[in-house]
Order: structure tokens, then C-alpha cells, then sequence
């Protein structure tokens, strides 16, 4: 028999059932032991009001008393009408008992940290308590960041409706490539991100009377430069209210930050969580968690489960296993519903995760981090966390950033084990052993700001006119290196000049909600005449690496299809640029997507923000051109932007990057993986089983020195003498092209 031969289900839950073991109390590693008491004193309340004698034998009693509760009140309330009832919902949250003191101490102090257990009703409930109280009057707005596009719409949706209005009237969201707000608004959430690009337009925000930065603990980079602003802001305009609001961690750390700002805590009302351990490291934990999943389904008591998946490739492999282990099954459970969530999936399939569990079902929540603390869905009951996320990671030494999949940290892990615990007692299932969480897993998350490119931040506070980014006012500043680097890169694209200011071409660069070097890209197109085509491509690749879709039982057909965008071998973005103008060509047509395998969503997102470039293009004063036939220029143009991203082919039929040499391969899903061009510019590099280039172009090395000669010397590209940014630029080469 093949060991490699999947077991059957029952097989598999004998081991799995193996696998857990509960927590012991006297562990050293049951992170919740300083809770212990809290929690007893919980637990001791909840037993006294429902009459459950013993925690872990009445847990099923208790369930059931406890969702009669909660059933008995509202069918009371569905009796009345619907306003009564998000009434009562908004009257039921934690932070409901704080308004008046909350609204007093926003009163009485500039800035206020505000800190609250996830779900607390921070996000959702402090900016109407604002707006209720008169903050801003009939004109200026109350502002509120959120580090996720996903949940600056959903919440958004959420408070127009608690307020009774039509979202994007009084209460509308921003992001980026997309504006859902009008001159009424008063209540706007909005990525951290945007809120940043609004300060090139309104340097002070004068326009908002309160600003709250949202999910502060998370730290991104957005937030992190954010913190810098609106601190500088507060400074000359005394009037504005700072909100910083975070999930309890680093609240001190916040606090002595805004000059030892005030810190407003809102108790948390939690439930006892068990916390299981795998007692083995797991091989694989994408099985592990749908064999968890399951096993959760047929034997634990009823309520949804919640999964922390590393991103959406994940979240479809889950979702696919889960089907056909359930397939497999002999006795047919009972149903199980499952729900994805992640930052890229079209807001009506989102609305999903929210909707009830209908009686006798279970839902099962498939998500990426933005779970951990910027959603909260109701009713979960497991939580499952495989410990990782994926994480942006940048070495300032070669300048490459790649996304990999890290092990989170143990802050994150109680955040998510959290999340089990919101509406009764709940378990989270860890598939790391109790040794890796104490040894293997650092404290906290490294803040966003530490390991991150920061061409486009730095870009941003240049037109700022923020010129001394060495004294910027960073909570935790970023490596000096990195800096460096980011300055580098931007003088070598030309944003910068040789004392650091901004060019002319460095602030039609910051026009454009992208990274410097696409906008580069961009901005290059003017000279070759082709700003119609880059503009696509640009748009194209923006949209992530979702455009072709290859189902499981259609690989050679929809691969014959993709193929007809490749003729020529002309190189992954021309193909790219060939399926948007040919979609266009057909009028746009659903159907087209459908014969030729594109996704569809991506290509109405590409639209969208296609539409949006073109004003920007126009704002910049880039005149409309177009010559489909001008393959070389169009090239021209993606080699402008990024000429950093070179790589020439080895003997040994590897690649190596030209500037601080890295080997690297051609992504298999490249056209271009069987051709090996000897010289190619790479869009992005994605971490697997090893450094893959992803999204191919042949170039001709000359061009490098046409387009970048302050980058690359002659002798460079045709010697094999290869030298790092800083030594070439400093000499001057005679050796003349062959
Ligand atoms: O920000 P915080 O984590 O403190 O809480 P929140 O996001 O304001 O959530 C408060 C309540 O609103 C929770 O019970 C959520 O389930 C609910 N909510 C919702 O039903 N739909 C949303 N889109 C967002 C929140
Ligand atoms: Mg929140």
C-alpha cells in the first residue's frame, strides 16, 4: 500500500482526536493562567445567573440557558420594529455605559488612547458618539482610520446603518480607488493610507473636527506615519480631537507617545477560553485545520468556528479540502457553512461571514488576519489558529521585498484565541505545540514600519515638505538603512535630486495612489507615446495576481486559452495588457470572461481603477496616447520604472539579479518560464520553494543604460563585473557597448 495514500475520514479523526489534550492548569505555557482569577470570578457571575453548578461538565446547560437568553430578548425586540432593535444592539455593547464619560474626557483632553477588547463597539460606536455629541457641527467631519480596506466598508456599512442613513450620506468610507462619500458626510472611515494621501491635499485635515487612528496596536505603516502627522498636527491646531484607539496592547506606549495623552479603558466582557495545544509540531497545517474543522463539527457543541488562514490562495485550498473530505463522508454531517473573508473578495460575498446560523447548521469562518481584531463576527465558539500570518518582509541590503509566511507572534495568538471567548465560553484550537508558543513565537509583531520598502512613504512626506526624515517624529523609527535605501531609489528614479528635494517628476510621481516605481512607469509613458497601454498594464498589475483562473477540472482548456494571450512570447505584462484590450474589444462582456477563463472581478476592479488613473493621468497634465504596436515602447516604459528589478540569465539556466546579485527563477505560471530571455525586468518577487520573479518582461541591456544611466554603467551590463548601486554611481565607465 502507498504510505502517501490519504486515510479515510474515520482513520483521521482517530489521530486527531489523539492530537489535543486539554490545558493544565499548572502549565507555564497556558498563556491565560493570569486570568485565571479574573476569569473564575466570570465564570463564578455567569454560573450564579444561569444556575450551572460546574464549569466543564455544565458547559452544555449553560450554552443552552444562555442562548435562550439572548433568544427570549430578542424575539422581544423583533416584535417591535427594526429601529428598536439595532437600538438595543448598540445599547448592549461594553462601550455603551462610557458614552457621557467617554464624551467628557474627549471634551476635557486633546488627545485621548482608548482601549477595548475587540468588539467592544470602539469602531463602530465612538465616531456617532461624537458626531451625536455635536463634534464638528453642520460642516467638519469626524474622521476614523481603519489599517483595512475590507473593514473601512464593512464598518462603514454597519454605522449608516445603526444611524438610520444611506451609506455614503452622513456615514461613508474612502479608499483607495474608490470615494464613498458627498458633501454631507460627517461620519468617514477611510484607510490609513488614504487619510495620509488626503494630507497632500488638505495639510492640516481642516475639513475634520475629530480624528480618530483606529486598530492602533496594529501598527502598520500607514498608521505608524499617521501618528507622526496628526501629532504634528494637534500642535497648531488645538481645537482638533486625537482619538488613538487599540485592542489593549502598547496603550502606555501610545500614551507617552502623544506627550502622556490620558488612556480611557474600556472594561472587556470575555468568557472563559481553553486554549489546546497539538502535542506535535504539524507537518501540515492546512490539513491539520480541516481535519480540526471537522472533528470540531462532529463532536464539539454548537457554534461557528473561525480559522486564521495566510491569505486567499490558502482560504480556496481550505474551502476545496473541506468540500471534498465532507464529500468523502460516509454519514452525511450535519450542514456546514462556510464563509471566506479577505481583503479582495467582493463586499456582497462578504456580508456572508455576518449573516445568522440557521438553526442545527454550523458556519465556519475562513479568514486572513483581518479577523484577529478589525472584524468581529458573532457567534463563534472555536477558534483555530494554525500560527501564522503572512508578512511583508524587506531586506535593505539587496532592496527586495517579498511577502512570506511567518509564525505570528504571542500577542497576536491571545488576539486570536480572544475572539473564541466574545458571546459565551469557547475554545481555540492551536496547531503548534505549548513549547513552540513560549519558545518559538516573539512577543509581538514587529511594527510594519521595521520591515518594509518605504519608497512610497518616503515619497509622501517629501511632498509633505517634510525634508528631514532622520528627525521625524517616528514612534519606532525604521532603520536608517532602510531610509537610505528608500532615498536611493528614489533619487535613481528621478523623484529626487542630488540634495534629496523633491523633482517635478518626483511630485507628479506622488499623484498616484501606487508604488513609486509603477508610478514611474506611468509617468514614463508621456516620452514613448503609450501612456493608453501602460496605464492598462499598470491598472492590471495593481489588481493583484488574480486575473487568470485555472479550475481543477479544466487545467488544458483554460491554460489553451491563456496561452492565446502570450503569442509571441511577448512577455507576462504585454499579455496582461492583451486580455484587458481584448475584454474590451468584446464590449466588456461577461461571457468573454467566462470563455477565456479571466476572472471577471478582477477585471471590473481593473476598470474601475482604470477610470481612476485616467483623471490622475489627465491632473498631471499626461496627454492621452496610444500605439498598441509599439511593444519596445511600452517595454521602455516598465524598464523606467523598474530597472532595479533586473535580471540576466546564468550558464546553469538560473537567473541573478544584476544589482546585489540573488539567484532567482521565472515563476512557472510566467509566460515566459520556458523561454529564458537572457536579460528580464520582473514586477514582483514571490518566496515560495525558492525566490520566483513574477510578471516577465525580455528586455535589451542597452535599454538599462538608455533609460537609468545614473544606475547602470556600460561595462556592467556587457562585462561580467557586477557592482553594487553605490560603487558604480561613483565611477565613471569608458568601456563602450560592443
Ligand atoms: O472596534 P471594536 O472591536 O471595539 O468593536 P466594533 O467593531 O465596533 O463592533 C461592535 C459590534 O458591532 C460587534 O458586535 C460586531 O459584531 C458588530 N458589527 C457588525 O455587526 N457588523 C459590522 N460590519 C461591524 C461590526
Ligand atoms: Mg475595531
Amino acid at each position: 500500500d502507498d504510505p502517501n495514500k490519504p486515510k479515510s475520514t474515520n482513520e483521521r479523526f482517530a489521530v486527531a482526536r489523539q492530537r489535543y489534550k486539554e490545558p493544565d492548569p499548572e502549565d507555564d505555557a497556558n498563556p491565560f493562567k493570569d486570568q485565571d482569577q479574573w476569569e473564575a470570578h466570570q465564570v463564578k457571575q455567569a454560573q450564579a445567573q444561569f444556575g450551572a453548578k460546574n464549569k466543564k461538565s455544565e458547559v452544555k446547560e449553560y450554552d443552552l440557558v444562555y442562548d435562550d437568553q439572548i433568544k427570549f430578548i430578542k424575539d422581544e425586540i423583533m416584535a417591535g420594529d427594526g429601529v428598536a432593535k439595532i437600538e438595543a444592539d448598540r445599547k448592549s455593547l461594553p462601550i455603551f455605559p462610557y458614552r457621557e464619560s467617554l464624551i467628557k474626557a474627549v471634551e476635557d483632553h486633546q488627545v485621548v488612547v482608548i482601549v477595548g477588547e475587540t468588539g467592544s463597539g470602539k469602531t463602530t460606536q465612538i465616531p456617532q458618539y461624537m458626531w451625536e455629541a455635536g463634534f464638528g457641527g453642520k460642516t467638519q467631519k469626524i474622521g476614523c482610520t481603519q489599517p483595512r480596506r475590507v473593514a473601512a466598508m464593512s464598518v462603514a456599512s454597519r454605522v449608516a446603518e445603526e444611524a438610520g442613513v444611506k451609506l455614503g450620506h452622513e456615514v461613508g468610507y474612502t479608499i483607495r480607488f474608490e470615494d464613498c462619500t458627498n458633501d454631507k458626510t460627517r461620519v468617514k472611515y477611510m484607510t490609513d493610507g488614504m487619510l495620509l494621501r488626503e494630507f497632500l491635499g488638505e495639510p492640516d485635515l481642516s475639513s475634520y473636527a475629530v480624528m480618530m487612528v483606529d486598530e492602533a496596536h496594529e501598527r502598520t505603516l500607514h498608521t505608524d506615519v499617521l501618528f507622526g502627522l496628526v501629532k504634528d498636527i494637534a500642535r497648531f491646531r488645538p481645537e482638533i480631537k486625537l482619538l488613538i484607539s487599540s485592542a489593549t496592547l502598547d496603550a502606555e506606549k501610545f500614551s507617552e507617545y502623544f506627550d502622556f495623552a490620558p488612556i480611557f479603558r474600556i472594561p472587556g466582557r470575555r468568557f472563559p477560553v481553553d486554549i489546546l495545544y497539538t502535542q506535535q509540531p504539524e507537518a501540515d497545517y492546512v490539513d491539520a485545520t480541516v481535519v480540526t474543522v471537522l472533528q470540531i463539527h462532529l463532536t464539539q457543541p454548537e457554534g461557528d468556528i473561525l480559522v486564521f488562514c495566510t491569505g486567499q490562495e490558502e482560504i480556496e485550498s481550505c474551502e476545496e479540502l473541506l468540500k471534498t473530505r465532507i464529500h468523502e463522508m460516509e454519514k452525511k454531517p450535519p450542514e456546514l457553512i462556510i464563509a471566506p473573508i479577505y481583503a479582495s473578495l467582493p463586499s456582497d460575498m462578504q456580508a456572508k461571514i455576518f449573516e445568522d446560523t440557521p438553526k442545527g447548521s454550523r458556519k465556519v469562518v475562513l479568514a486572513t488576519n483581518i479577523a484577529e481584531t478589525s472584524l468581529t463576527i458573532d457567534g463563534i465558539k472555536y477558534v483555530i489558529d494554525p500560527g501564522f500570518c503572512k508578512q511583508k518582509s524587506y531586506n535593505p541590503r539587496t532592496g527586495m521585498e517579498s511577502l512570506v509566511v511567518t509564525p505570528t507572534s504571542q500577542a497576536s495568538a491571545l488576539q486570536r484565541a480572544g475572539r473564541a471567548g466574545r458571546t459565551s465560553a469557547g475554545k481555540c484550537f492551536r496547531l503548534y505545540t505549548a513549547w513552540s508558543f513560549q519558545n518559538e513565537l516573539d512577543p509581538n509583531t514587529v511594527p510594519e514600519i521595521q520591515r518594509t520598502n518605504l519608497g512610497n512613504v518616503v515619497l509622501m512626506l517629501k511632498s509633505l515638505g517634510i525634508n528631514d526624515l532622520m528627525h521625524f517624529d517616528f514612534m519606532d523609527p525604521p532603520p536608517a538603512e532602510t531610509l537610505l535605501r528608500a532615498l536611493e531609489q528614489l533619487y535613481a528614479l528621478g523623484a529626487l535630486n542630488d540634495r534629496g528635494e523633491l523633482t517635478k517628476l518626483g511630485r507628479k510621481m506622488a499623484e498616484f495612489p501606487l508604488d513609486p516605481m509603477l508610478s514611474k512607469t506611468l509617468c514614463a509613458s508621456d516620452k514613448y507615446k503609450v501612456s493608453d497601454e501602460v496605464m492598462t498594464i499598470c491598472c492590471m498589475l495593481s489588481c493583484g495576481n488574480t486575473v487568470f483562473y485555472r479550475p481543477k477540472d479544466k487545467l488544458q482548456l483554460a491554460d489553451h486559452a491563456h496561452k492565446s494571450f502570450h503569442i509571441g512570447n511577448v512577455g507576462d505584462h504585454i499579455a496582461l495588457l492583451n486580455v484587458y484590450n481584448s475584454w474590451r474589444d468584446a464590449d466588456f462582456s461577461v461571457t468573454w470572461c467566462y470563455e477565456n477563463f479571466v476572472q471577471q472581478r478582477t477585471m471590473k476592479t481593473a476598470r474601475d481603477i482604470r477610470e481612476q488613473l485616467e483623471k490622475l493621468l489627465e491632473r498631471v497634465e499626461i496627454e492621452p496616447s496610444s500605439n498598441t504596436n509599439d511593444l519596445d515602447g511600452i517595454k521602455k516604459c516598465i524598464t523606467s520604472g523598474f530597472f532595479y528589478h533586473t535580471a540576466k540569465l546564468q550558464k546553469n539556466g538560473s537567473y541573478r539579479t544584476v544589482k546585489n546579485p540573488q539567484t532567482v527563477a521565472i515563476h512557472p505560471s510566467s509566460g515566459l518560464a520556458k523561454e529564458l530571455p537572457r536579460w528580464v525586468v520582473y514586477f514582483e518577487l514571490v518566496y515560495t520553494s525558492k525566490e520566483y520573479m513574477r510578471q516577465v518582461i525580455e528586455i535589451k541591456p542597452e535599454w538599462l543604460v538608455e533609460i537609468a544611466p545614473h544606475y547602470y554603467k556600460r561595462k556592467e551590463i556587457e562585462g561580467e563585473t557586477i557592482k553594487t548601486g553605490k560603487a558604480a554611481a561613483g565611477k565613471k565607465s569608458d568601456v563602450v557597448l560592443a
